[in-house]
């Protein structure tokens, strides 16, 4: 039973969500998908949003479309809760552990609520997309006001209609995935490094993996729309861009016209963007003409995430993954051999269901073999409605934590030996930000994502420059600016 005052427009279904529509995806148009709320600019202009997102960066690139929607009718981002008017949450669900964190979150709200009742509560993001979350949200905490999810984002004005001038509490998480929406607004968080989404979605269904059910099947955007975005921000003097997709190498498929990730990475390396990078790479669409393209373009970062997950061919067909542990080990021989200064990472689970210590042994010899410059690392977390939660042994959890160390340890040792072999060298560092341990040196990253503090100031910021690695740590280098001369 689901509390009177919400509205259930509509309630998600994960059955709905993993399947694909009989129809070819709508490609809409956000203004024309939208009433013209003319009442709704002068009921939020100047009203603050507190937004706080969860997860990848799929739900980074959502944030900024919803501020950038809220911007249309004139609120503002504000970091305080207590200033806040509007509270959204963009939650992701893709382990448990991701889940507690906003479900911590949201109980802070409730005080906040009652000394200010004119406040909205909002929950987006992937966890709206499970059914037993919405109903233990919306009884568990009754000053939410409403729930939207991934799908919904450019419907964000009838939302804040219904909230803020209908007055209304209200479900419409809507888990089928239909459309393609165009000409989103964005507020993007950065000035000189941009995330393009070229597609959304996942039809690769790994056995343990939730995100098909919260992202709904494969759609890309066409190769023109991605191109035109991409040309504006060159324009508009970005340096970096980055190809965004659960899977971008299955980009295009549904297109039909013969589009694929390659052609549509070398369409953007050609604008002339600085620095151009792409997450993520499934190793089941991994082929030789994307690796051909990368080789070919200096603006095309020799860094890949090209997550493995295990390196034990039985728990690779247990995922559903599509590759065994021979095959994976020649696509990453083949990328060394045609592009020799690559810098590999991966994202690597342990403790899935019934892996044995020799199971985990694959593994650890697989990236030991590999040599990863960058490893994430995470213990299985069983999740609702996908087929790994129901296999039969699960791992315990001493078992999985003790894998967990020792494949951090040994990530640790690797990824450590590189940063040595580092000092001494040169490398162009795209500088981002003021280094948060000390504020007299800037941070950015080199081509193959490895992080590098300089002595600098807020001037460095968004411009590449050339240093020189003076001493490593494990997860950071120390350099120094070489001539003073910025690169751009
Ligand atoms: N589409 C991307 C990212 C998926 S989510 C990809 O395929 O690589 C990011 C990572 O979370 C995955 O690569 C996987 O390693 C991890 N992950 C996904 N589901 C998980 C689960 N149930 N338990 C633990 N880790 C999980
Ligand atoms: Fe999840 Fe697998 Fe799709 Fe990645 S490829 S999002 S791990 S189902
Ligand atoms: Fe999390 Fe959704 Fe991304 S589950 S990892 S925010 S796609």
């Amino acid at each position: 039973m689901l509390p009177k005052k919400f509205h259930i427009y509509s309630f998600p279904d994960f059955k709905k969500a993993r399947v694909k529509p009989d129809t070819p995806f709508k490609r809409e148009d956000y203004i024309s998908l939208n009433e013209n709320y003319a009442n709704l600019s002068s009921v939020l202009r100047g009203k603050k949003v507190y937004m706080r997102t969860y997860g990848c960066q799929a739900n980074v690139r959502d944030e900024e479309t919803m501020l950038g929607i809220l911007k249309t009718f004139g609120m503002k981002r504000t970091p305080n809760k207590e200033d806040a008017d509007l509270v959204i949450l963009n939650t992701c669900a893709v382990r448990e552990n991701a889940e507690e964190k906003v479900y911590g979150e949201i109980g802070s709200f409730k005080s906040l609520k009652k000394n200010k009742p004119t406040m909205k509560i909002a929950l987006c993001g992937c966890m709206c997309l499970e059914p037993p979350v919405v109903e233990k949200v919306v009884n568990t905490y009754p000053f939410i006001d409403f729930l939207f999810g991934t799908h919904d984002i450019a419907r964000l004005p009838t939302f804040l209609h219904r909230a803020f001038v209908m007055g209304e509490s209200f479900v419409d998480v809507i888990s089928s995935s239909g459309e393609v929406v165009e000409n989103l607004p964005s507020l993007r968080s950065e000035r000189f490094k941009a995330f393009v989404n070229i597609m959304y979605g996942c039809d690769k269904f790994c056995s343990y993996c939730i995100v098909p059910s919260t992202r709904g099947r494969e759609r890309s955007r066409l190769l023109k729309d991605v191109v035109d975005e991409c040309k504006g921000l060159v324009k508009r003097g970005y340096i970096e861009i980055t190809l965004l997709g659960q899977n971008v190498n299955a980009y295009g498929k549904d297109l039909k016209d013969g589009t694929s990730f390659a052609s549509l990475l070398e369409e953007v390396a050609k604008l002339g963007i600085k620095r151009l990078r792409f997450i993520t790479s499934h190793p089941f669409d991994f082929d030789d003409e994307l690796i051909d393209v990368i080789a070919r373009y200096d603006n095309i970062m020799k860094y890949i995430h090209l997550p493995v997950q295990s390196g034990s061919t039985r728990i690779l067909t247990l995922m559903n993954r599509r590759y065994d542990r021979e095959g994976y080990l020649s696509l990453v021989n083949r990328i060394k051999t045609k592009i020799p200064n690559v810098a590999l990472s991966s994202d690597i689970i342990v403790g899935f269901p019934s892996e044995t210590e020799e199971d985990f042994l694959d593994t650890l010899s697989l990236v030991e073999e590999v040599q990863y410059s960058t490893l994430f690392t995470f213990i299985y977390s069983p999740r609702p409605f996908t087929p790994a939660t129901i296999m039969k042994d699960q791992v315990d959890d001493k078992i999985k934590h003790e894998r967990f160390i020792r494949l951090s340890k040994l990530s640790e040792k690797i990824i450590e030996k590189q940063a040595k072999k580092m000092v001494g060298k040169t490398y162009d560092v795209l500088i981002e930000e003021i280094s948060k341990k000390d504020d007299s040196f800037v941070s950015g990253y080199t081509e193959n994502y490895k992080l590098v503090h300089v002595k600098g100031d807020s001037s460095f910021i968004g411009k590449i420059i050339k240093v020189r690695i003076t001493s490593s740590h494990t997860y950071s280098l120390i350099g120094e600016i070489i001539d003073g001369q910025e690169n751009n």
